[in-house]
C-alpha cells in the first residue's frame, strides 16, 4: 500500500504542476481572467508542496511554492542601481506640455515625434533583475542611485513572473501599488485593532514593501505594473515595443497605455483619464508622456534629475486644506460609533467635500485632532476623504478637544469597547440608528436591491413609525405609502413592486442582507452553497461551520451568535411568513465543493502527507473525516501498515484508495467540476 512515486516520476509531475500553476497565476493575477476556482488552484499548490517536501532536492528558488520566505529578515541591504532611477519633470497644463515639446523639437529638428501615454500610477517604483531568465533581485528606487534590497518582499507579488521565457539578463522597472480594495481592507483591520491608519494607498504600499517579514507582505495583496525593459546586450527600438515585449513575457503592464501619433492624442488621453480616474481600482496622479523612439530618447538624454524625453502631466490635486467645524458621532449598523468631521466645504478634484471620517477615538487622539483645527484632507479614488495632517501652527487657542461620548448619541444606551479593539459600540439591540442602517443595508443594491428605498424614505418611515423592523417593509400598503411626502400613486406602486421582487432574490443575497458581522458577499455565497436553507444555517454550530473551507472561527462565532439572539430569531420567522426565499437554489449548489457529502476514513501511515494534511484537503473540498468505518463511509484512504479499518472497509465493499488514487480523485473531481460549470 501507499504507492509512492519514483524520483523521476515526481520530477516530471513537479514540472507539470509548476507549469500549470504559473499558467493559472498569470491568468488570475496578470490577465484578470481566472480559468479555475481558487480551490482548484490551492489543490495544485498543495500537491506541489507535498511532492517538494518529499523530494526537497527538487525545490528551486523559482518554484511557485517559494514566493513567500519563511523567515523575517533583520534589515534591508543597500544596492546601487545599474543605471540611476530618475524621476520625472512635472507639468500641470496643456501649455506647459507643449513647451516640453518645443524643447524636444529644438534637439530633434524636422523629425516626426511619436509618443506613448501611460497612466502615472501612484505607488513606488521598483527595479527587478532577472539573471538568465530567473527572478534574481528587486530594489526600491531609494534616492535614485541606490535603494533597498526588497527581493524577498517583491517575490510575494503574485503577478510577478519568477522566470521569463528568454534565458537572458534583463532589468524591468515599474510601479508597485496597492489596489483600493486591499487598501480599504488593511485600514479596516487596522482601525479594528486600534492601529494607526495609512493616509492613502501609496503610503500603505510603501509601508508594506518595507515590512521585514515576507509572510506579512504576502497578505497585503500588493500589485505591480511594469513600464520599462532593458535587455543586456540588446538595444530596443521603442517604448511601445518594450511594453509589448513585457506583456509577451508574462509581465503585468497597464492595459490603458496608448500609442500616440502626436502630442494632441496624448492630451486627449490625459483629458479622458482626468475624468475617468475614479473608475480605476488603483490610484493614479497623472499621465506620463514618453517619446516613443529609443533613438530619439538617446539624442535627448537626461538632466541630472530627469529624462528630457518624458514628462508627467499631473491631474488636479486631491488634497486641500480646510477647517473642522464640528465633530459628530455616527452610529452604524453594528452599533459602531464613528466620529465624523464636519468640514468647511472645500472643492477637491471636482467634488465638494464637507465631511471626513475620523475612524475612531484612538485616531483622533493619535493625530490630536480638535474642533476648529485647520487640516489637510485627501481623497483618493472612491475612498472617503481623510484628514492627513493637522496644521498645528495655525492654532489660535480657540480649538476645542473632542470628548468621545460614553453613551450612544442616538438612544443614550451604554457603549462597550471590547479589550484590544478600538471601536466602541452601542449595546442596545433595538437602537434606532442600528435599525435605520440595517434597513438601508438590507435594501442596498448588492443585498436585496430594493430600488427607491433610500435614506430619505427610510428616515420618514421610521419617523412616523410606519416601519419598526425589517419585516414591516413587506406589509406596507399602497394607501399608506401614497400619503408620504414626495410619493405619488406611481412611485408607491413602484416601491411595492420592488419590495415584492426582493422576495425572490437568491438565498446568498438574503444571508448578506441580514448584516451578520464579518459575513460579506463572498462568505454569504459560501454559506448558501453549504446549507440548504435558513433553518440548517441557523442551527449550525461552530464546529460544523469551521469545517467549511474558507470559514474561520471568527466568522463561525459571529454566525452562531447572530442566530442565537432572540430578536434575530424573530426576524427570521417574520421573513419566512412574509414569503422570502430562504433556500439554496441549484445555481448556488453548483459552487459547492468537490467532496461535498463524502465521508473519508484514514488508516495507516501516508507517504507524502500527514493525516492532518490529508484531512485538511478533504475538509477544504467540503468532505468530512470520520474516525471509524461504517456504511456511511464513502472512501477509506489506506497508507502503510493499515489497521483493522482496512479489513472492515473491504468487508463492507467500500472503495479503498491509496495516496496516488486520492490525488487522482482530487484532480478528476475538480476537472468534472470544470465541465459542469461550462455546461
Ligand atoms: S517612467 C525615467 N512611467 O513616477 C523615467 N514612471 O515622478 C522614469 N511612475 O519614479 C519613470 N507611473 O515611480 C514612469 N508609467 C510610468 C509611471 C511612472 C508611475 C512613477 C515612478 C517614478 C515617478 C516619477
Amino acid at each position: 500500500m501507499g504507492e509512492s512515486l519514483s524520483k523521476n516520476e515526481a520530477e516530471e509531475r513537479i514540472q507539470k504542476l509548476r507549469e500549470k500553476i504559473f499558467y493559472h497565476e498569470k491568468k488570475y493575477y496578470v490577465d484578470n481572467n481566472p480559468q479555475i476556482s481558487d480551490y482548484e488552484f490551492d489543490l495544485l499548490i498543495k500537491e506541489l508542496e507535498t511532492l517538494e517536501k518529499r523530494f526537497p532536492e527538487l525545490i528551486t528558488p523559482s518554484s511557485p511554492t517559494q514566493r513567500v520566505g519563511e523567515q523575517p529578515i533583520e534589515g534591508f541591504r543597500s544596492v546601487v542601481h545599474n543605471t540611476p532611477m530618475l524621476s520625472l519633470d512635472n507639468c500641470y497644463s496643456v501649455e506647459e506640455l507643449f513647451e516640453f515639446e518645443e524643447r524636444i523639437k529644438k534637439l530633434l529638428p524636422d523629425q516626426k515625434i511619436e509618443y506613448v501615454a501611460e497612466l502615472k500610477i501612484d505607488g513606488l517604483s521598483i527595479s527587478i533583475i532577472y539573471k538568465e531568465g530567473s527572478y534574481h533581485q528587486a530594489v526600491t528606487r531609494g534616492d535614485g542611485v541606490k535603494g533597498d534590497d526588497v527581493t524577498a518582499n517583491v517575490k510575494t507579488i503574485r503577478s510577478i513572473p519568477l522566470s521569463v521565457p528568454a534565458q537572458k539578463n534583463i532589468e524591468v522597472r515599474g510601479e508597485v501599488f496597492l489596489p483600493f480594495k486591499s487598501f480599504k481592507k488593511i485600514n479596516r483591520e487596522r482601525a479594528d485593532q486600534g492601529e494607526g491608519l495609512f493616509a492613502n494607498p501609496r503610503n500603505a504600499a510603501a509601508g508594506s514593501i518595507r515590512l521585514l517579514d515576507p509572510r506579512l507582505v504576502a497578505a497585503r495583496n500588493l500589485d505591480v505594473f511594469l513600464y520599462s525593459l532593458q535587455i543586456e546586450g540588446n538595444e530596443s527600438d521603442s517604448q511601445w515595443r518594450n511594453l509589448q515585449m513585457l506583456k509577451e513575457w508574462g509581465f503585468k503592464t497597464n492595459p490603458q497605455s496608448c500609442f500616440c501619433n502626436n502630442l494632441d492624442e496624448a492630451v486627449f488621453f490625459w483629458k479622458k483619464w482626468s475624468e475617468k480616474r475614479d473608475d480605476l481600482d488603483y490610484d493614479v496622479d497623472g499621465v506620463v508622456i514618453k517619446v516613443n523612439s529609443v533613438a530619439q530618447q538617446k539624442i535627448l538624454g537626461s538632466t541630472s534629475k530627469f529624462p528630457r524625453w518624458a514628462i508627467s502631466f499631473k491631474f488636479p490635486a486631491r488634497q486641500a486644506t480646510t477647517r473642522i467645524m464640528d465633530i459628530r458621532i455616527q452610529v452604524g449598523r453594528t452599533g459602531a460609533l464613528t466620529p465624523v468631521a464636519v468640514l468647511e466645504p472645500v472643492k477637491l478634484s471636482g467634488t465638494t467635500i464637507s465631511r471626513s471620517t475620523l475612524h475612531n477615538e484612538d485616531e483622533i487622539k493619535r493625530k490630536d485632532i480638535r474642533i476648529f483645527d485647520h487640516v489637510l484632507i485627501e481623497r483618493s479614488g472612491d475612498v472617503i476623504p481623510k484628514v492627513v495632517a493637522v496644521m498645528k501652527k495655525r492654532r489660535t487657542g480657540e480649538e476645542k478637544k473632542f470628548i468621545f461620548p460614553s453613551r450612544c448619541p442616538v438612544c443614550g444606551s451604554e457603549t462597550f469597547k471590547p479589550e484590544g479593539e478600538a471601536v466602541s459600540r452601542c449595546t442596545n439591540p433595538s437602537c434606532p440608528a442600528k435599525l435605520r442602517e440595517s434597513i438601508l443595508h438590507f435594501a442596498s443594491r448588492r443585498a436585496m436591491n430594493i430600488e427607491g428605498l433610500g435614506e430619505a424614505l427610510v428616515d420618514q418611515l421610521l419617523d412616523i413609525k410606519m416601519v419598526k423592523s425589517i419585516p414591516d417593509l413587506f406589509s406596507l400598503t399602497k394607501n399608506e405609502l401614497e400619503n408620504l411626502e414626495r410619493m405619488g400613486a406611481k412611485s408607491a406602486q413602484n416601491l411595492l413592486d420592488e419590495i415584492e421582487g426582493a422576495k425572490t432574490r437568491e438565498f446568498y443575497r438574503l444571508i448578506f442582507a441580514l448584516g451578520i458581522r464579518y459575513v460579506g458577499e463572498r462568505t454569504a455565497e459560501i454559506l448558501a452553497s453549504s446549507f440548504q436553507n435558513i433553518d440548517a444555517l441557523s442551527q449550525a454550530g461552530i464546529e460544523e461551520l469551521t469545517q467549511i473551507p474558507d470559514i474561520g472561527p471568527k466568522v463561525a462565532e459571529s454566525v452562531v451568535f447572530f442566530f442565537k439572539q432572540p430578536e434575530n430569531k424573530a426576524l427570521i420567522n417574520c421573513l419566512k411568513k412574509a414569503g422570502l426565499n430562504l433556500k439554496t437554489s441549484t445555481e448556488e449548489k453548483r459552487i459547492a465543493k468537490i467532496f461535498a457529502g463524502k465521508t473519508f476514513v484514514l488508516t495507516g501511515r501516508l507517504e507524502s502527507l500527514t493525516r492532518d494534511e490529508a484531512g485538511d484537503l478533504i475538509k477544504k473540498g467540503g468532505g468530512t473525516v470520520s474516525s471509524s468505518v461504517s456504511g456511511n463511509t464513502s472512501y477509506v484512504i489506506a497508507g502503510a501498515s493499515p489497521g483493522s479499518k482496512l479489513r472492515k472497509a473491504q468487508s463492507l465493499g467500500i472503495t479503498v484508495l491509496n495516496e496516488k488514487d486520492f490525488f487522482d480523485l482530487m484532480e478528476k473531481s475538480s476537472v468534472a467540476g470544470d465541465e459542469e460549470e461550462g455546461s
